[in-house]
C-alpha cells in the first residue's frame, strides 16, 4: 500500500525539499548512491570491477525544465566517459541514461533528447562501450523506442529497457528480440494506471517470465534486471533451455541491493552488471528505491527520528 504513496511523493517538489533537508537522509541515500561526483565514484568503479562485477553508470537526474539543464546532463556523461577512458574497461563500464534528463519532456523534446544523447553514445563507442536507454513512465516510451531504433542504425549495441508491468511490453519484447537488440527487462518502478499496467505483483511476475522467455528465445542480448531470487533462477533455466552460453545474457542489479547475490552469481561465472547511480539530483531515484521495499522506509524513518 505504501509504494504508490511514496511514488506520488517522488513527483512532489514540497516533499523533495523536506526530505532532502532532513538530517539523517544522507546516511540512507549513501546506501544506494555512492557519491555525488565523478571523483567520488571512480574508486567504486575500480572496486567493483576488481571484484569481478561490471557496471552501468547513471548520472542521476530527471524531469529537467530547461534546455540548458539537458545540455548539462549531456556534459556530465561526457565528463564521466572521458574519465573512464584511462581505466580501459571497455563494456565492463557502460552508461544508463534517462531521456527525460536530456530534454525529452520539453517543447521539441524528442529531437532535443536525440540531439543530446547522440554525442554520449558516440563518446561511449569511442572508448569501446555502449549506452542503455532507461524506461521511464509509459507516456515517454514511444519516443524512447524511436530514439533507440534511430541510434541503433549507427550503434547497434545501444540497449533499451522494457518493463514487465506494462501490457504493451510483450509486443515490444517480440519486436526487440527479433531485431537482435540488447534489452534489459525489469518489473517497472513508476506509478502507472490500471489502463496500461498490471497492478498486482504476481501478475507482473508472471508477465516477467513470459517476456523473459521471448527474449531468451530471440536473437538479442537479454539483460535480467531484477533482485528477485525466483526470477533469477527461472532466468538461468530459460537461458539453459535456449542454449545460451554465459556470455550471451547477463544479470543486472542495483548498487547497494543484494550485493552478496551479485558476487555469488559472478563467482559462478555469470556476467553481473551493477547499476550504479551518482550525482546530486538523487531524489527521484532514491524515492523509487524506498517505494520498492517498505523496510527501506522504516529504516529511513528511524534514521531521521534518531538524528
Ligand atoms: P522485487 O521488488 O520483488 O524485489 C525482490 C527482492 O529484491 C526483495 O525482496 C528484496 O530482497 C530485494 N529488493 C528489491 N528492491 C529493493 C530495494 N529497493 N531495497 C532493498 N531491497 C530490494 N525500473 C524502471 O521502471 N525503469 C528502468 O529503466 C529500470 N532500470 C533498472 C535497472 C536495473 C539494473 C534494475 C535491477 C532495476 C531497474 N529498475 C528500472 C527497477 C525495477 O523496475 C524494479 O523496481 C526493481 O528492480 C525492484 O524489482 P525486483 O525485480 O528487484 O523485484
Amino acid at each position: 500500500m505504501l509504494g504508490p504513496v511514496i511514488l506520488a511523493a517522488s513527483r512532489s517538489d514540497r516533499m523533495r525539499r523536506l526530505i532532502s533537508a532532513a538530517p539523517g537522509t544522507r546516511q540512507v541515500v549513501d546506501r544506494f548512491i555512492p557519491g555525488e561526483t565523478v571523483d567520488e565514484v571512480l574508486p567504486i568503479i575500480q572496486e567493483l570491477t576488481d571484484r569481478g562485477l561490471e557496471l552501468t553508470m547513471d548520472v542521476v537526474g530527471e524531469d529537467i525544465t530547461t534546455p540548458e539543464q539537458a545540455v548539462a546532463a549531456r556534459d556530465a556523461y561526457l565528463e564521466l566517459i572521458d574519465r573512464l577512458k584511462p581505466l580501459d574497461l571497455g563494456t565492463r563500464a557502460e552508461m544508463s541514461v534517462k531521456l527525460s534528463m536530456f530534454g525529452q519532456a520539453l517543447p521539441g523534446g524528442h529531437e532535443l533528447a536525440l540531439a543530446n544523447v547522440r554525442p554520449v553514445v558516440e563518446a561511449a563507442a569511442e572508448i569501446g562501450t555502449t549506452v542503455t536507454l532507461d524506461a521511464e513512465d509509459h507516456t515517454t516510451l514511444d519516443s524512447m523506442f524511436a530514439i533507440h531504433e534511430d541510434l541503433r542504425e549507427e550503434f547497434p549495441q545501444t540497449g533499451c529497457v522494457i518493463q514487465a508491468y506494462l501490457f504493451r511490453t510483450e509486443a515490444d519484447a517480440r519486436r526487440l528480440a527479433a531485431n537482435g537488440s540488447r534489452v534489459r527487462l525489469v518489473k517497472g518502478a513508476y506509478k502507472e494506471p490500471a489502463s496500461v499496467a498490471h497492478q498486482d505483483k504476481h501478475e507482473t511476475d508472471r508477465a516477467y517470465v513470459r517476456v523473459l522467455r521471448t527474449l531468451m528465445q530471440g536473437e538479442g542480448y537479454p539483460m535480467i534486471g531484477s533482485h528477485d531470487p525466483r526470477l533469477i533462477s527461472i532466468a538461468q533455466e530459460l537461458a539453459h533451455r535456449a542454449g545460451r552460453k554465459p556470455d550471451e545474457y547477463e544479470f543486472q542489479m542495483l548498487y547497494g541491493i543484494r550485493t552478496d547475490e551479485q558476487l555469488r552469481l559472478a563467482a559462478e561465472g555469470h556476467r553481473v552488471r551493477v547499476y550504479t547511480a551518482y550525482g546530486t539530483d538523487w531524489y527521484g531515484y532514491f524515492m523509487r528505491r524506498l517505494a520498492e521495499k517498505p523496510a527501506n522506509l522504516r529504516f529511513f524513518a528511524r534514521s531521521i527520528v534518531t538524528k
